[in-house]
């Protein structure tokens, strides 16, 4: 199984949204099709909270097509402004990315927080996409998928050598039934170096996923 998660990170408004699922799934071939329906990969949309029911609508009939929030919040219900339970998540969403690097810097969040983060999710059936930046990030054991996203790559067009990429999924010494997914600058121009590998379990891709015609394309490249 490969994964391709679509991270959209705080970018998109309504129509944009209803303009990249008409034209992604549009796109959709027998090739594709046949990888979905034999569980040879599987497609995670993660935008903004406001889109994550549009979204759903659009993928109900769809076999191994999922939708992902970008966080889910340490607390458990209650009186939390803005903070998103869940237990409000659970039976809506699939995943929930824990642990971006753009969330450990911008809003500081720290490894205790996020294996709080973590714990919520379990608690409540959620998958977690959990980020580290390195080997010296910590991660839990339940999480679902663990992505690496090296700072220096992300956002930036740098992507790491497939090498390096290699070497820091030995260094976080995984178990093997976690798949260890790369992010960091992911294009159609150098997701077959990372496939050929065939030690990369799949990707979570920011810019490139925002042009559904790009992160088809990145799929496609399977
Ligand atoms: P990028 O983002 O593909 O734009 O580098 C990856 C990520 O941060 O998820």
């Amino acid at each position: 199984m490969k994964y391709f998660i679509a991270n959209w990170k705080s970018n998109k408004t309504i129509n944009e949204v209803n303009d990249w699922m008409t034209t992604f799934l549009n796109l959709f071939n027998n090739k594709i099709k046949t990888y979905l329906e034999n569980n040879d990969i599987s497609i995670i949309i993660a935008p903004p909270y406001p889109f994550l029911m549009v979204i759903k609508e659009y993928i109900k009939t769809l076999k191994n097509v999922f939708i992902s929030t970008q966080d889910i919040s340490s607390f458990d219900p209650g009186s939390y402004t803005g903070e998103v339970a869940g237990n409000t998540l659970q039976n809506l969403v699939d995943f929930a990315i824990i642990g971006h690097s753009e969330r450990r810097s911008h809003l500081k969040e720290s490894d205790e927080l996020l294996f709080i983060k973590e714990k919520q999710a379990f608690t409540y059936n959620i998958k977690t996409i959990y980020c580290v930046r390195n080997e010296n990030d910590p991660f839990p054991q339940t999480s679902t998928l663990i992505t690496y996203e090296p700072i220096t790559a992300i956002g930036t067009g740098n992507n790491e050598d497939v090498k390096s990429v290699i070497s820091m999924k030995t260094k976080l010494n995984i178990p093997n039934h976690i798949p260890f997914i790369y992010g960091g600058s992911v294009t159609r121009k150098n997701v077959k170096l990372y496939l050929d590998s065939g030690k990369i379990d799949g990707f979570l891709i920011g810019k490139a996923s925002l042009d559904p015609n790009h992160f088809f394309e990145i799929i496609s490249k399977l």
